[in-house]
Parts: C-alpha cells; sequence; structure tokens
C-alpha cells in the first residue's frame, strides 16, 4: 500500500512537471517560436518580452477588474489585442492554427476557452448577454450553446 501511494506521488510529481515544462516551452530561452505575424502599430501595450511571459496575467487582471467591478480600461482589453493581433489572412487571431494566439498556444498544448463567448475577429460581437452584470465567466455552458454561430 505504501509502494503504490509513492509511486502515485510520483507520477503525479511527473506530470505535474511535464505540464510545466511543456506551458513554458515556447517562452524558455533558446527554443524557436512558431511564426508569428507581427502586431499592428509599432509595440504592443507593454514591453514585448514582458508581454510573451504575461499577458495571461494581464487579462486576467483586466477581466476581473471588468466583472467584479466594471471597470472598463482598454489597455489590457481583449477586443484590442484581437483588433492588433487578428491574422491578415483569416482575419481572426484564431481562426486557425497559424493565427496569432493559437500559433504559441498549440505548440504550447494550451486551449483557451475564451473564444466561446468573445469574438476572435475585429469588430464582431460575440456577447449579447454582456452587460446583464453578474459574473457571466461562471455560465460558460448557458453562453456557449446560445452562441454556437459565432465561434470561430
Ligand atoms: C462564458 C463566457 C465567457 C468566457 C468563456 C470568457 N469570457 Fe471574458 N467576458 C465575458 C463577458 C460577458 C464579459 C463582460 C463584457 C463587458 O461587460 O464588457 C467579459 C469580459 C472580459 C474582459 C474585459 C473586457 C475586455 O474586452 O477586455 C476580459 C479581459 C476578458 N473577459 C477576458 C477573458 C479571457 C482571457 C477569457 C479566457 C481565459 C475569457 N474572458 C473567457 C464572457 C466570457
Ligand atoms: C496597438 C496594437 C496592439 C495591441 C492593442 C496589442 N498588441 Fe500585442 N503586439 C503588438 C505589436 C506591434 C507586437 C510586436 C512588437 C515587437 O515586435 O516587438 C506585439 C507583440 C505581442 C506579443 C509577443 C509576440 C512575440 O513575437 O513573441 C504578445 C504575446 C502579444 N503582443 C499579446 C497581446 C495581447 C494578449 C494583447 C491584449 C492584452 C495585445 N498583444 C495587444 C501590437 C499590439
Ligand atoms: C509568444 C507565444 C504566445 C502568444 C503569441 C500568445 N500566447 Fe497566450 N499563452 C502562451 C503560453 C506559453 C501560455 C501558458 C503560460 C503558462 O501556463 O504559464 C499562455 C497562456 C494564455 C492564457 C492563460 C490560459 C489559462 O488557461 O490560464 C490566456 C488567457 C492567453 N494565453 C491569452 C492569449 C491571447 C488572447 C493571445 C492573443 C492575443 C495570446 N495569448 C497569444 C503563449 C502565447
Amino acid at each position: 500500500m505504501a509502494r503504490l501511494a509513492n509511486w502515485l506521488r510520483l507520477v503525479t510529481l511527473s506530470v505535474a512537471v511535464a505540464v510545466s515544462a511543456a506551458a513554458s516551452f515556447p517562452v524558455a530561452a533558446g527554443v524557436d517560436l512558431p511564426r508569428l505575424e507581427k502586431g499592428r502599430g509599432d509595440k504592443c501595450v507593454e514591453e514585448t518580452q514582458n508581454m510573451r511571459r504575461n499577458h495571461m496575467e494581464y487579462l486576467k487582471h483586466q477581466r476581473d477588474e471588468t466583472l467584479r467591478k466594471g471597470i472598463r480600461t482598454t489597455r489590457h482589453s481583449l477586443k484590442k489585442c484581437v483588433e492588433c493581433h487578428a491574422s491578415e489572412k483569416s482575419g481572426s487571431v484564431a481562426a486557425s492554427k497559424e493565427d496569432f494566439c493559437s500559433a504559441c498556444h498549440s505548440y504550447a498544448g494550451i486551449k483557451l476557452d475564451c473564444w466561446d463567448c468573445h469574438a476572435t475577429k475585429p469588430g464582431k460581437k460575440a456577447m449579447p448577454m454582456a452587460g446583464q452584470g453578474g459574473n457571466t465567466h461562471n455560465t460558460s455552458p448557458l453562453m456557449a450553446t446560445a452562441q454556437p454561430g459565432d465561434r470561430k
């Protein structure tokens, strides 16, 4: 029994290591990144290296500010990311594997649920339930089935 427990602990540990290794893979120094289309304008909303590493934190922070406190600033807005990073070819940040957001993520084995609700193309309204208050991040199944046509 003790041996089984040890073995399980070992398995859990190596899975955790494998997952974090995969996630930090493209950000790690010396590893080739997938080819990315350059964003519009001449710079990002934060310094490029910083964005590579911390964009998810900015987005989550921005989301929490908006949903919990109703604060809507644009600097780290997801809508803005899409405006600057949508592909010339597909017009989207995540329609094909080469598109900006999915290029890195599919490389790193990460799948976002953001696009269930948020538009991947500039100027598209993808959230008919937005603005009704409450934390809609908790009602994913409802939102997702309400808007099947707006995905991709
Ligand atoms: C279940 C649907 C749903 C999912 C899934 C979802 N969001 Fe949202 N999100 C919303 C709604 C609704 C708002 C509120 C929009 C408003 O009131 O302006 C919002 C607002 C935001 C905002 C602030 C407004 C903006 O454009 O910047 C950010 C940032 C954000 N979400 C990021 C994310 C990220 C990142 C993910 C994926 C990790 C995600 N969201 C997944 C529904 C969703
Ligand atoms: C005003 C246009 C603009 C906005 C808004 C913008 N970006 Fe950028 N982004 C750029 C440009 C231009 C670059 C390339 C900068 C460079 O080459 O140094 C870039 C670079 C990046 C990179 C690094 C890419 C690489 O080559 O490794 C990431 C990641 C990124 N942006 C994510 C985001 C996210 C997430 C958002 C929204 C929170 C966002 N960007 C908003 C223009 C923008
Ligand atoms: C330079 C590569 C790269 C680009 C470009 C990139 N990401 Fe990421 N993203 C990552 C990596 C790597 C992670 C996972 C980091 C981790 O888990 O520590 C990640 C994680 C995230 C997360 C958190 C996922 C979660 O489940 O916690 C969000 C949200 C996110 N990215 C949004 C975006 C958006 C939106 C874009 C396009 C505007 C984008 N990213 C472009 C590399 C990138």
